[in-house]
C-alpha cells in the first residue's frame, strides 16, 4: 500500500486537517527515526469520548516519563477529538450519534538531525486520525477469541504508552501466524499483558489482574473493570498471576479501547474453562455497554 492508496480518513497534523492519503511528515521526525513518541487511543461513542480525562492523565504521565512537553492542554485535545469525530461522521455520511469511533492521538519529540540524545528546543509533532471502532458482532463475542502465549521480551518500561512498538509488533505476529486474536505474554512465569490489551483471569468468581507497575501498560480499562466489578459485587484483585493460574483459569478476558472487553476462550489451542465466554465476562460486558451509554 502506498500513501496515496490509504483511505481518505480525516486526520490532523500540526494544526492542519487533511486526510491519511495526503498528510506528510519529515523523514527526520524522531517518531519515524527512533519511535520517539507517545500516543493514546480514545474510543468515541455517539460523539462522546469515553474516559477522556483518564486518557489525558495517562498521556501526561507518558510525556513526563519521556521527558516531553505536552503541547496541548485538555481543552485543546478535547477540541481536536471533537473536530475529528465530526469529520469522521461526515466522511462516513452518518449522524455523529450513529457512529462509534477510535481517535488516535500521537505526539513525537519532533524533527531534528539524527542524534540519540534529546535535541533541545524542538517542536513536537502532533498527529491524530480517526477511524471507525470495530464493534464485535454478537456471534463473534459468543465464540470468544483465540490467543497464544509467549515470553514477554519487551522492555521494562511497558507502562509508557510509547510509539516504540517493535516488541508489541513481534509479539502480536506470533498470534497472527496462528490465526489467533492476541498474544498473552509472561515475564519470569507471571502474566504481564497482551500485545495491545490487558489480560484478566477469573478464578472462583474473583477477577485477577497484574499489579499496576512498569511491566504493563495501565489500560484505562483497569479503572473501568475495577469500577464495574465493584458495582457488580465481584471481587477484584491486582497481584502477580502465575502462568499456571492463567492456564487453569475459569475465564480469561482481554480489555482495550478497541476490544472493550472480550473473552479469550482458546489458549494455545486448548479451551479456557469450558471453552465458552463465562458469566463474569457477560456481567462485565453488559456493565461496559451501560457505562458507555451513561458515563463519559
Ligand atoms: N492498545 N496494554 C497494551 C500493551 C496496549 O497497547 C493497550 C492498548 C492496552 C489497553 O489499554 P487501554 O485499555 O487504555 O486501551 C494494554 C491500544 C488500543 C493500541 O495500541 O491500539
Amino acid at each position: 500500500m502506498t500513501a496515496s492508496s490509504l483511505p481518505d480518513l480525516p486526520c490532523h497534523l500540526n494544526g492542519e486537517f487533511g486526510t491519511l492519503a495526503t498528510a506528510k511528515v519529515s523523514v527526520m521526525d524522531r517518531g519515524f527515526i527512533f519511535g520517539d513518541g507517545v500516543y493514546e487511543v480514545v474510543p468515541v461513542y455517539a460523539g462522546r469520548p469515553f474516559r477522556f480525562e483518564e486518557h489525558m492523565a495517562r498521556l501526561d504521565r507518558s510525556c513526563a516519563e519521556m521527558r516531553m512537553a505536552n503541547p496541548k492542554d485538555r481543552a485543546g485535545w478535547r477540541q481536536l477529538v471533537a473536530q475529528l469525530a465530526e469529520a469522521y461522521a461526515q466522511y462516513a455520511g452518518k449522524a455523529l450519534e450513529d457512529t462509534s469511533q477510535m481517535v488516535y492521538l500521537q505526539l513525537t519529540r519532533g524533527v531534528a538531525m539524527r542524534d540519540h540524545a534529546m535535541p533541545p528546543g524542538i517542536e513536537p509533532t502532533v498527529f491524530a486520525f480517526v477511524n471507525r471502532l470495530y464493534i464485535y458482532p454478537a456471534e463473534e463475542r459468543a465464540q470468544g477469541v483465540a490467543c497464544v502465549t509467549a515470553d514477554d521480551f519487551r522492555w521494562k518500561k511497558a507502562h509508557i504508552k510509547s510509539t516504540s512498538l517493535a516488541g508489541a509488533v513481534l509479539a502480536r505476529q506470533l498470534s497472527a501466524d496462528e490465526g489467533a486474536n492476541e498474544t498473552i505474554m509472561f515475564r519470569d512465569g507471571f502474566l504481564s499483558e497482551g500485545s495491545s490489551s490487558n489480560v484478566w483471569v477469573v478464578k472462583d468468581g474473583v477477577v485477577l489482574g497484574p499489579p499496576r507497575d512498569n511491566l504493563v501498560l495501565q489500560g484505562i480499562r483497569y479503572g473501568v473493570l475495577e469500577e464495574l466489578c465493584r458495582l457488580a459485587g465481584v471481587p477484584f484483585e491486582l497481584r502477580r498471576v502465575s502462568r499456571d493460574e492463567v492456564l487453569a483459569a475459569d475465564e480469561v478476558l482481554l480489555s482495550s479501547a478497541t476490544k472493550e472487553v472480550i473473552a479469550c476462550t482458546r489458549l494455545d489451542g486448548r479451551p479456557v474453562g469450558n471453552g465458552r465466554p463465562g458469566p463474569i465476562y457477560e456481567q462485565l460486558f453488559n456493565g461496559y455497554q451501560q457505562a458507555k451509554r451513561i458515563s463519559p
